[in-house]
């Protein structure tokens, strides 16, 4: 079945939820002969992992921690996502370095990719949070599915019937899969409990030689609050028919642990029966709380 619910927006194509209203399947497939040059950027996250934030940081450490000349700019422009192009960017008319943001999986990415052309920093977030997150973001998405209850969302994200499609397939995908690529995989919490090292981190990643004074820029340009009241950061630029202001923000809490103020005892039993089930032979360590 390609439609997710009959309420809603999504739609299944090869694995991938999608915003129906935003893209098309053709367009997804398209990108797969998308032109790679070596020196471009991809942020690959499953959505609320993160996304926004990377494309904070990761677009101040291009520019120096300065906008320079993209000061008016906004994050979705900065680091344009491939599959929902929704203000029409010409990629191939983008300066060097291109930054480009992506939910997809890696067998619907650009294909030269693969062979080591181009970057990837790959952020993932312990998943708790991200169900956590997704919850409350589904109550802003006008174009999402809108679950009854927690109970319901829960289901769903375990099915892995919400948009992006399944957090543990999407992990699982890019990690067995790193060794045809040049990714760096980022943990939100790393970024979380120690921004500065997290940006030196990527800064190695893209041999991008800053200085103290611009690190000290980026790392205040980043943090939740300054982000939060930065209009070209916050996604409050969004129009009210992808995201209605009124019942929640992009930029919620930021916090590690805020699963434990939602989910049950039984329903966080039950999770980490899933989780173990299907990531043992995965060696990536999730960060629970602070
Ligand atoms: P919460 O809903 O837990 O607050 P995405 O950008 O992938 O949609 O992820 C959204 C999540 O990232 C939200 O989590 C949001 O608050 C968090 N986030 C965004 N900017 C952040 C920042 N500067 N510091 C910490 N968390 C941030």
């Amino acid at each position: 079945k390609d439609v997710i619910q009959s309420d809603s927006y999504l739609k299944k194509h090869k694995g991938v939820i999608f915003l129906s209203r935003l893209t098309t399947p053709e367009c997804i497939d398209s990108l797969e002969n998308l032109e790679i040059r070596d020196s471009d950027l991809f942020l690959v996250t499953f959505p609320k992992s993160g996304t926004v934030w990377s494309q904070q940081i990761v677009s101040l450490i291009l520019n120096e921690g300065h906008r320079k000349g993209t000061e008016d700019i906004d994050n979705m422009v900065r680091a344009p996502w491939i599959e929902y192009n929704i203000y029409n960017i010409d990629f191939n008319t983008r300066p060097d370095p291109r930054l480009f943001t992506s939910h997809l999986p890696h067998y619907l990415m650009p294909k030269d990719l693969r062979n080591m052309r181009g970057k990837i920093i790959y952020v993932y977030r312990n998943p708790k949070d991200v169900l956590v997150s997704f919850y409350h973001f589904q109550k802003i998405l006008v174009l999402s599915q809108h679950p009854e209850s927690w109970e319901h969302c829960m289901d769903l994200f375990m099915s892995g019937e919400v948009l992006g499609g399944s957090w543990f397939d999407h992990i699982r995908d890019w990690y067995t899969n790193k060794k045809d690529y040049n990714i760096l995989f980022m943990a939100y919490e790393e970024m979380k409990k120690d921004l500065r090292s997290a940006i030196m981190k990527i800064c190695s990643f893209l041999d991008k030689k800053l200085d103290d004074e611009e690190v000290d820029i980026i790392v205040e340009k980043s943090t939740f609050e300054n982000m939060k009241d930065d209009p070209l950061a916050n996604y409050t630029f969004l129009s009210e028919d992808i995201c209605d202001g009124s019942k929640g923000s992009f930029l919620r809490k930021g916090t590690i642990g805020d699963w434990k103020n939602l989910m049950t005892v039984a329903q966080s039993e039950m999770f980490d029966r899933v989780l173990q089930e299907r990531m043992k032979d995965l060696p990536i360590k999730f960060i629970w709380d602070i």
